[in-house]
């Protein structure tokens, strides 16, 4: 099982970033956590990062083949990144929108997400560990198995 994990626009400075929101953990000290947990599951995982839409899109077309599943943060994309949802939704692979801020809670543009709607489902404001929960969701739910 493979599962990949992309991170949107300006998450490469996660760490240095407004840390008060996103949390002190560097992008690169995130993934290894995921890598970690999906070694645990058994699940092999790929990793992207890319501060612009075209290249995320590429990405999603390229890999998604050969790919089970995406967990993603779209970054500000969330809000506005139609062909990036295109893309998303043309992949026909289950899709999990993280946050590790919460959205709702912030100012209001950033309450809509236009990824929402061809997700499996969102996961906001729970820092780094939203995407253990995304991704234990994810296979749990690949395997047709109950999360435990
Ligand atoms: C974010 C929330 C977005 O609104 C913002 O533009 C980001 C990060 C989050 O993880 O909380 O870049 O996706």
């Amino acid at each position: 099982m493979r599962v990949v994990v992309i991170h949107g626009p300006n998450l490469n400075l996660l760490g240095k970033r407004e840390v008060g929101l996103y949390g002190d953990r560097t992008l690169e000290e995130i993934n290894s956590t995921i890598k970690s947990q999906a070694a645990e599951l058994g699940t092999e995982t790929l990793f992207f990062q890319s501060n612009s839409e075209g290249e995320l899109i590429d990405f999603i077309q390229r890999e998604s083949p050969n790919a089970d599943g995406i967990i993603i943060n779209p970054g500000a994309l969330t809000h506005y990144g139609l062909s990036l949802r295109d893309a998303l939704s043309d992949s026909h692979l289950p899709v999990i929108e993280v946050h590790l801020s919460n959205i709702y809670a912030r100012e209001e543009f950033r309450h809509k997400s236009v990824i929402a709607p061809v997700a499996r489902g969102q996961i906001s404001g729970l820092g780094w560990r939203g995407y253990i929960a995304a991704l234990r969701s994810m296979v749990a739910e690949l395997r047709g198995t109950v999360w435990q």
